[in-house]
């Protein structure tokens, strides 16, 4: 996506998202430490950070899969730490995990659905599907196929719509580029984008594709072993020295950086 075709986002100085010293952990495992961060409204965030750094946990810490074992979380200005995560959905948050999961043996139709099943506006539903079928055409296709027998991509597709049907304010999506080719990568960012535009939504991404996720987002995070190590607007971090060796490498050394980057880092 080019630069030109970036229109100034909506952001307003709101938070829609603040964690305060959050510390989460996997038994004696501490994944993230004293981790602060905040999204405004409008805005797209991201997350930068190598495997393991603890990028997914921040995202399960926020929608109450796992409790923090300190610290708070604050969605619209109120606490959701350790609140069950069923209502943290009806507040307005969906999650599109890593690995895109989607309920393999229902169609297509179904997992939509399965999105909305906490809303009662039975006409607002039926608008969302046509709403998420226009931004990816091919679900419309499928909807009565079975989502195991959609592609990666697609299923990927399928995740952040059935996300979609909740009618989130904010929305975490967790690696949407994982295992795509680059083409379906740029697809997904695009319609991302899009959403982020014309719903209003507020995303938080999570992205091994650091150079797609810092065009596409406003602000960024850099986490380095469970705690947040630089933050800037994505203007700024692009800029950055480090940034640009540690996770925008790959384009800037060219072949002859290859092996180093490996050492470093599996892209996608
Ligand atoms: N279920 C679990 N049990 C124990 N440790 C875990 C568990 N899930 C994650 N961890 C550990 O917590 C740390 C952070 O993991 P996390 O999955 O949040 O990283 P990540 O940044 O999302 O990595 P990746 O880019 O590979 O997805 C890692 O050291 C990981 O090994
Ligand atoms: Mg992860």
């Amino acid at each position: 996506m080019s630069d030109e075709s970036r229109i100034d986002p909506p952001v307003s100085d709101q938070a829609m998202l603040k964690l305060t010293n959050v510390e989460s952990a996997y038994g004696p495992i501490k994944a993230i430490r004293g981790v602060s961060l905040a999204v405004r409204r409008g805005e797209i965030a991201t997350i930068l950070g190598s495997n393991g750094a603890g990028k997914t946990t921040i995202l399960k810490t926020i929608s109450g899969i796992i409790d923090p074992i300190k610290g708070s979380v604050e969605f619209k200005g109120e606490p959701i730490t350790g609140m069950d995560p069923a209502r943290i959905v009806t507040r307005g948050l969906s999650h599109v995990p890593e690995g895109r999961e989607v309920f393999p043996l229902l169609s297509v139709m179904d997992n939509l659905r399965m999105g909305a099943y906490t809303r009662r506006d039975r006409d607002g539903v039926a608008r969302d599907v046509e709403a998420v079928f226009a931004y990816f055409p091919i679900l419309k296709e499928r909807a009565n196929q079975e989502a195991g027998l959609l592609s990666g991509g697609q299923q990927q597709m399928l995740a952040i719509s059935r996300a979609l049907m909740a009618k989130p304010d904010v929305m975490l999506l967790d690696e949407p580029s994982l295992g795509l080719s680059p083409k379906l990568t740029r697809e997904i960012f695009e319609i991302v984008v899009r959403i982020n535009r014309e719903r209003g939504t507020t995303l938080l991404v999570v992205e091994q594709n650091a150079l797609m996720a810092l065009n596409v987002a406003d602000y960024g995070y850099v986490l380095e072993n469970g705690r947040i190590v630089m933050e800037d607007t994505t203007a700024n971090l692009r800029e950055k020295e480090d940034i640009k060796e540690f996770y925008l490498g790959m384009k800037e050394q060219g072949v002859r950086g290859e092996r180093r980057w490996k050492k470093k880092k599996n892209w996608r």
